[in-house]
């Protein structure tokens, strides 16, 4: 829903909105992030942060997240209960100026007194953007990635996002940066989260997979992008993420008729087509009728009471 919606021109209004959460809620997801508690100059998209969180029906056993740049965000998001403040930060200074307008050592400042803030109140997350790359500043190293991991993990916080914002990491670079986190900090709630930019995003969260990470941030038809990132595209669509995983046979928790269904109410909530190719062409357990005139010449592929 935040990465989804804040990139969107045409706002979607509110109960609209809601009665999408409110159907996610009842998908198997583990997580919703509902919304940003961001300046609504810099994101209109969102501008309803309060009204949506509180309008929302809760559901057990699923986490309500919502996007939080500054001390300010975290004021209102506790205001309304949210079960996780997702701090974010770039591991790049460009991007974090041009996205947050401050420096990553203050971005630092702030995440220091959120957590102090929300102590007792709710989870804190923290999402690294531009971790496998920056649309401005290029490659980014992997020990810079590493050190912010550590100013995270000394700060208390104990959930990091891995972000690929414009979508420039490869699967040997996610495999090997998320099993150098996962080796330093064993314990530590990772969370991968990919952008398709450049087609890369499945295969990016396979890699991720193998090396140990079981969370992934993605967006219902494959929506969203930051808008303070040129030629920032769509999230892994969350879909096809779970089409692919339960098709390798890994249990997701999450009922993918139930996606595809909401899914499919993307293009009009948005106005626009979306890139997921699962609602395009069905699970892979999909059948086609046999074409007039074509039979199996095995008999086992035959149906029952058809002749050769
Ligand atoms: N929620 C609502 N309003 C906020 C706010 C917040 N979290 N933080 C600041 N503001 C308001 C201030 O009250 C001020 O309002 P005013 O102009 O009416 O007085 C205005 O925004 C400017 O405040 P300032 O502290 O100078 O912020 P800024 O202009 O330097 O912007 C951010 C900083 C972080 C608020 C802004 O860049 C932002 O919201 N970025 C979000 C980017 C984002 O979500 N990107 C996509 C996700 S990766
Ligand atoms: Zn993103």
């Amino acid at each position: 829903m935040r990465d989804g919606f804040q990139i969107e021109p045409h706002f979607v209004p509110t109960e609209q909105k809601v009665a999408l959460i409110d159907g996610l809620s009842r998908t198997g997801l583990a997580k919703i992030e509902v919304t940003s508690f961001t300046s609504p100059k810099a994101i209109p998209a969102l501008a309803d942060a309060e009204a949506v969180m509180r309008q929302i029906a809760r559901a057990p056993g699923v986490e309500y997240a919502a996007l939080v740049p500054n001390m300010r965000g975290a004021e209102r998001a506790l205001g309304c209960k949210v079960d996780e403040l997702n701090l974010v930060m770039s591991a790049s200074e460009i991007h974090n100026l041009a996205n947050l307008r401050m420096t990553p050592a203050q971005s630092l400042a702030q995440f220091a007194e959120v957590v102090a803030l929300a102590a007792g109140h709710a989870q804190v997350n923290a999402s690294l953007s531009t971790a496998f790359g920056c649309p401005f500043e290029g490659d980014v190293p992997e020990a810079a990635v590493l050190s912010l991991v550590q100013r995270f993990v000394d700060m208390g916080i104990g959930r990091v996002t891995l972000c690929d914002t414009t979508g420039m990491a490869n699967p040997a670079q996610v495999g090997r940066l998320c099993a150098a986190v996962l080796d330093r900090w064993p314990s530590l709630v990772l969370t991968a989260h990919f952008h398709d930019t450049r087609a890369m995003g499945l295969a990016n969260a396979l890699a991720a997979l193998d090396a140990g990470v079981d969370r992934f941030d993605a967006s219902l038809g494959g929506l969203g992008g930051c808008p303070f990132a040129p030629g920032a595209s769509g999230n892994v669509c969350t879909e096809d993420l779970v089409h692919m995983f339960q098709a390798m046979g890994c249990d997701t928790g999450v009922d993918l008729d139930a996606l595809l269904a909401l899914a499919a109410q993307m293009p009009g909530l948005v106005g626009h087509a979306v890139p997921g190719q699962v609602l395009k062409a069905g699970p892979s357990t999909r059948r086609h009728p046999v074409p007039e005139g074509v039979r199996s010449r095995d008999p086992q592929q035959r149906p029952a009471g058809s002749r050769a």
